[in-house]
């Protein structure tokens, strides 16, 4: 990923897709009467979604939001951003192995009420373990939020620029393409892990959602700021990368420069994967 002050800058349809879905689930939240309510949001970023969407939905009084991402980079920035009185940031892999999961569970033993997550699930390799993971960090009769990408036509471009020169940079596709991508029937799949897991109750949905970007430096921010690879490449790569990312994403009909590079449009249908479940 790209500097965490820069994802912050493009991250509009993760706050819009988290904002629909927490509008959605308002009436179902089951916030506790005494004010007491401790929310994890896995994969938490910069934690500008954590503090702009997931705290505002929250009652005024609770006891504790912490926010965890794989990235101790990301992490120090959400410290340095959002870190104040019953707002913690810390760093945690979710598909970690139980000692991790433990440690993490030791400093904060009362588990958690509520645990969410945006747009962080297509990135975990072993979803089995994660999901596992997030049912060992709820308290009993706790719930889940979860948010996850299932379709979306960028994996499409990942995998034929592996097939290109840029092979070297993408050898290892498992890093870059969603176990649920290649599924079939992610939703099933989605509900078999909840049941392993040992979820009592749970509603997994489909959501289908339109990106749309206008204009050539919109475009490419949103190329490159979440990509993997882009960093690996210096700038003359990135730019020759850039061309032929554009030149899939044109054959695919889903990018159409225009004369003007202000009109250019990058625009996609994509599937979420949402589940709501109780422990
Ligand atoms: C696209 S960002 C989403 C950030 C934020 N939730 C939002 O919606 O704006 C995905 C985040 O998931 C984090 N992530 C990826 N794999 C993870 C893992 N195994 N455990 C925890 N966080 C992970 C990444 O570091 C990244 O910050």
């Amino acid at each position: 990923m790209e500097a965490p002050s820069k994802y912050s800058d493009y991250n509009r349809i993760q706050r819009r897709d988290a904002q629909f879905i927490l509008n959605e689930y308002e009436e179902r939240m089951q916030w506790r009467k005494d004010g007491t309510d401790t929310v994890l949001d896995v994969g938490c970023g910069t934690g500008d979604l954590t503090i702009d969407i997931i705290l505002t939905q929250m009652p005024k009084k609770f006891g504790k939001l912490v926010g965890v991402d794989i990235s101790q980079e990301i992490i120090e920035y959400a410290k340095r951003t959002h870190q104040r009185e019953n707002i913690y940031f810390e760093v945690l892999d979710i598909e970690s192995d139980d000692d991790d999961i433990q440690r993490f569970s030791k400093k904060h033993p009362d588990r958690f009420d509520h645990v969410m997550s945006f747009y962080c699930l297509h990135w975990v390799r072993n979803q089995t373990k994660a999901v596992k993971n997030i049912y060992n960090l709820l308290k009993l009769n706790g719930h889940c939020l979860l948010v996850l990408l299932v379709k979306n036509p960028i994996y499409n471009i990942y995998t034929e620029l592996s097939k290109t020169k840029w092979k070297y940079l993408m050898s290892d596709m498992d890093d870059l393409l969603t176990d649920f991508h290649s599924r079939g029937n992610a939703a099933a799949a989605m509900v078999e892990m909840l049941t392993v897991a040992g979820f009592k109750d749970h509603e997994v949905r489909i959501i289908p959602g339109k990106m749309e970007f206008t204009g050539y430096n919109e475009i490419k921010a949103n190329v490159t700021v979440i990509n993997p690879v882009w960093l690996k490449m210096n700038a003359e790569e990135q730019n020759e990368y850039l061309k032929d990312y554009l030149d899939i994403a044109a054959g695919m009909g889903i990018y159409k420069e225009a004369d003007d590079q202000s009109e250019s449009t990058f625009s996609f249908s994509y599937q979420l994967l949402n589940v709501h479940a109780a422990k």
